[in-house]
């Protein structure tokens, strides 16, 4: 990779917490597949998300030190770094007043989803009082949002108060037509400040793989380092990186 190689921003890499790997196996081989893809740090985002994929602290804790230690035994040369997915919720708002969401490294930036369907009410004034307060939101699959499939002006308004990290595999397509369009509008109209793996599974190794093959063909070598080595790390230190155009 020649620098420090890619910082993956989210992943399901943690077995039996949610919808991620199932088996300490699975995680132990999305992690090689992502080294041979050139990342060198994978954060795991395990799911937090009211009613559906809740993991305790304890548990998310045990499943970071089973696979940690598995990866370590299988000699997968990436470093596993740990964080979650927040959805945009009952939970999320609870802990909203404390700041007591999980982040990434317990620093200023945390990863977030939003329901595909309806963006939540007070969104941008939320997400600016988080600014003004020297948070960094991070959205997780900007592509994936419908209300803002026609709703350009209000997606790059969002970009100035969070940092939007695209999913590699929705570049290829894998997440749908709609989906797919609107990734590569990101990343070719400079409005994505990074992309990352978001992987479940084996499988999505390689469709992330083939997402960052798909932006080094169109964009070139030095996007795809902005985007999945120097932007992401920017991002965890909670910086809203300048868009790459
Ligand atoms: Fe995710």
């Amino acid at each position: 990779m020649g620098m420090a190689g890619f910082l993956d921003l989210h992943s399901h890499v943690l077995a039996g917490l949610d919808d991620g790997a199932r088996q300490l196996e699975d995680g132990v081989a999305m992690l090689r597949g992502l080294g041979e893809l050139g990342f060198s740090e994978v954060f795991a985002t395990p799911h937090q998300r009211a009613g559906m994929f809740l993991p305790e602290a304890a548990a998310i804790s045990a499943a970071h030190g089973a696979l940690e230690a598995a990866r370590a035994a299988a000699a997968v040369p990436v470093t596993l770094r740990l964080a979650a997915e927040n959805m945009w919720d009952d939970v999320f708002f609870a802990r909203l007043s404390q700041r007591s969401f999980p982040r990434y490294d317990g620093g200023p930036a945390f990863l977030f989803e939003l329901p595909v369907q309806q963006l939540p009410p007070r969104l941008e004034d939320v997400l600016f009082e988080l600014r003004v307060s020297r948070m960094l939101p991070v959205m997780a699959h900007p592509e994936r949002y419908m209300p803002l499939w026609k709703d350009w002006d209000r997606l790059t308004q969002l970009a100035e108060s969070c940092a939007l990290v695209v999913d590699l595999a929705a570049l290829d397509g894998a997440h749908g037509r709609q989906q797919g369009k609107q990734a590569r509008r990101l990343v070719e109209e400079g409005v994505a400040h990074a992309c990352a793996s978001d992987v479940h599974t084996s499988e999505d190794v390689r469709a992330a793989g083939a997402g960052l093959a798909w932006i080094k063909k169109r964009l070139g070598l030095a996007a795809v380092t902005r985007l999945l080595a120097e932007h992401p790390r920017r991002i965890v230190a909670g910086e809203l990186p300048d868009p790459v155009g």
